[in-house]
């Protein structure tokens, strides 16, 4: 479901390069196909279409990238029109499900928001610190919806932060872009803070894995070990061969300077759990993250090859403007 985008289309690539028969169902309008596949176009909020869909069948598995706009009963449609065809419905979720979540420290049995599995898009609310999120009520009630119909069959993957080549929400690429440019470059301060960024690559293939495997329920997909923030603007400086410096400033001070967390200066965020995710269950499942300085390397590669991409509204909301840093390195 999906298959032309960001994470969908690095699993597509991962089915066929082992040598899997895939079909990919999308409305045709954000990327192109991967050749080699069986592609369906259709969407998925409409019921004719998921019917169309089943004929394709029988699946071994569907793996699941397209609902992060789709209401839980969008996601109860879905499942319930292609369990008749599918073995195993493998569902890329998030760590936003989680009611602690950016708070607290977070395992894959930790509470989850409540929503019902036939919630539309009203349901839930996102509270004034920007937690919890009506994105995360959603997301819980889309698990619920799949868990309801396809019960032990069904595989819950929970993301944190997803980079690598082909991201567009324009984290790393920003950091990146930020590195090249060079000079003092505003940084959060502790540099020691680790973050736990998952490669899309590494994602991908877990999810494959699970789509042959027989676990069920959810898996945490953060870093295991992650990466400091000092280190990680070191890859991106060493990457970029830019000749910056990192200025480490206090999170009071960011707060008291207007900078937006999360999106002004990308992956920085204070919330005790936001990088205290722990993916031990899955990493026992098989996953295996890579260094994330290779990340960094391949994004970049990926980057100064393609440029930007596509145009996605998220894209904007990422990087602090040159003169806001400016001025606050200024007042340093
Ligand atoms: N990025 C992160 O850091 C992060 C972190 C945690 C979790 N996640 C989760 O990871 C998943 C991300 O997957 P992704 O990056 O591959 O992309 P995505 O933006 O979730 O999905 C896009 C894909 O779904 C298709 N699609 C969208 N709406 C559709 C519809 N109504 N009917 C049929 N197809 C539709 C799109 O093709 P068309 O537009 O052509 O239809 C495209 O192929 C999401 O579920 C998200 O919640 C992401």
């Amino acid at each position: 479901m999906g298959g032309t985008w960001f994470l969908g289309k690095h699993i597509v690539e991962g089915a066929l390069a082992r040598g899997w028969e895939v079909t990919t169902f999308n409305r045709g309008r954000s990327g192109r196909d991967a050749d080699g596949v069986s592609a369906v176009h259709g969407d998925r909020t409409n019921g004719v279409d998921l019917g169309r869909l089943a004929g394709h069948g029988p699946f071994d598995a569907v793996i699941d990238t397209s609902s992060s706009e789709l209401p839980p009963r969008g996601v109860l449609a879905a499942a319930t029109a292609l369990r008749p065809a599918a073995r195993r419905w493998v569902h890329i979720s998030t760590v936003s499900v989680y009611e602690g979540w950016p708070h607290q420290s977070l395992a894959d049995t930790s509470t989850l928001l409540e929503c019902p599995a036939d919630a539309d898009e009203s349901y839930g609310y996102t509270g004034e610190d920007g937690s919890p999120t009506r994105y995360g009520f959603q997301k819980a009630g889309g698990e619920r919806a799949v868990t309801e119909v396809f019960g032990d069959a069904a595989v819950l993957l929970r993301p944190g932060v997803i980079l690598g080549p082909g991201e567009y929400v324009g984290r790393l690429p920003w950091w990146l872009e930020r590195a090249q440019r060079g000079g003092r470059i505003l940084a959060p301060a502790p540099a020691e803070q680790r973050i736990q960024p998952v490669d899309v690559r590494d994602v991908a293939r877990f999810a494959l894995d699970q789509a042959v495997g027989s676990a069920s329920g959810g898996f945490n997909v953060t870093h295991p070990e992650g990466i400091m923030f000092r280190g990680f603007l070191q890859a991106c400086l060493a990457e970029t061969g830019g000749a910056g410096a990192p200025v480490w400033a206090d999170p009071v001070v960011l707060a008291d300077r207007g900078v937006k967390q999360w999106t002004e200066l990308p992956l920085w965020r204070t919330h005790a759990g936001v990088w205290a995710v722990d993916s031990s269950r899955a990493v026992a499942a098989g996953l295996r993250c890579r260094p994330i300085a290779e990340t960094i390397r391949d994004t970049w590669r990926w980057w100064a090859a393609d440029g930007r991409p596509v145009d996605h509204p998220r894209w904007a909301e990422h990087g602090i403007a040159p003169e806001k840093e400016a001025k606050i390195l200024a007042s340093l």
